[in-house]
């Protein structure tokens, strides 16, 4: 680990650990273990049962174990993608679980280390993978994606509403000579944004990164593919818990937890079902659960972040 210790205020922490319903012999899995705030409260619940903590990132493999040493006889630890939550249960000859959390984006240890590439305030090459293993960084996307992609990444991912100048901006920019760090793209972006915006919103390049880094980590298709999975993964009675960070997260979480509740896709006059989908379960939350007022003053990391929870039924 580099620079700065691992420091990470968990969101939505006791809202998240009581959507579980944790029970002192179960399974439980952690997909984002991050530094193990979650975890922790998850494995302070736990007798006789045990957590299975997931992360792709190398730091958050290693601050997580030196966090959670107190419950080493409970948990696991894996680095791996949430995406592989298949195998990596099967490998431990686990079958079915009784909850599953995520707790998605980056940490504020993977933001605020300047050398990992995902802050706009310091000046460090352009990396932003969550799995340092991984070949594509930002600079790859930067340097080499089409000023037609670069917009619809910055428009879909960042919803910028300058995307199509930053795009441009940037394939000038790159004419001259590559883009390698994070202090070179935060200006670029800049001067693709008008002065008199510049001057009201917040940071210039804030939604631009945010993008990249969806894009570099594929974050918005791995959770797509993998909440069936996950749902799948579940033992009757069993929740899944998910928090987001922004509105594409929370869209898919919220048509995902619907499709799985109700996929009948048969037209609504039919007198019974014929397309043979069943119901996994329901959705508990309704409505999204938010950070309590006194969370979101203390942390402003809070202030996007929504939990919604799913409950498996009966096979
Ligand atoms: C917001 S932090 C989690 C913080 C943690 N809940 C805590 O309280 O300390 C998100 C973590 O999830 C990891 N992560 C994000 N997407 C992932 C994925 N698809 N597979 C595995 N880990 C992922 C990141 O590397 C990061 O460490």
């Amino acid at each position: 680990m580099e620079e700065s210790t691992f420091v990470h205020k968990s969101v939505l922490l006791y809202e998240t650990v009581g959507s579980l319903n944790i029970k002192p012999g179960g399974l439980y899995v952690d997909g984002t273990l991050g530094g193990g705030g979650h975890a922790y409260e998850v494995c302070k619940r736990l007798g006789s049962g045990r957590l299975i903590g997931i992360d792709q990132d190398a730091d958050a493999i290693e601050a997580a174990g030196k966090r959670l040493m107190p419950f080493q006889d409970k948990v696991t630890i894996v680095r791996s993608n949430y995406a592989n939550i298949k195998e990596v249960l099967k490998d431990l000859d686990i079958e079915g679980v009784d909850g599953i959390y995520l707790d998605l984006g980056v940490s504020s240890y993977q933001l605020d280390t300047a050398s990992r590439g995902f802050t706009y305030r310091e000046d460090a090459p352009l990396d932003m993978r969550m799995d340092q293993r991984n070949d594509v960084t930002a600079a790859h996307i930067i340097n080499t994606y089409s000023e037609m992609e670069l917009y619809r990444i910055i428009r879909d991912y960042g919803e910028d509403n300058f995307a199509k100048n930053i795009a441009k901006h940037i394939v000038r920019a790159r004419g001259e000579h590559p883009i390698e760090t994070t202090g070179e793209l935060a200006e670029i972006i800049k001067g693709a944004i008008p002065a008199r915006v510049r001057a009201t919103g917040g940071h210039p390049a804030k939604r631009t990164f945010q993008a990249i880094r969806i894009e570099c980590n594929h974050e918005l298709e791995v959770l797509e593919q993998s909440i069936d999975t996950m749902i799948d993964l579940l033992n009757p009675g069993g929740r899944l818990s998910i928090i987001t960070f922004h509105s594409l997260e929370d869209r898919i979480v919220k048509s995902r937890f619907r499709l799985n509740e109700n996929p009948c896709i048969c037209p609504p006059d039919f007198p019974v079902c014929v397309c043979g989908r069943k119901s996994k379960g329901k959705v508990v939350s309704r409505k999204p659960i938010l950070p309590s007022d006194e969370e979101l003053e203390e942390n402003s990391r809070s202030k996007s972040a929504k939990l919604r929870v799913f409950e498996r039924g009966e096979y």
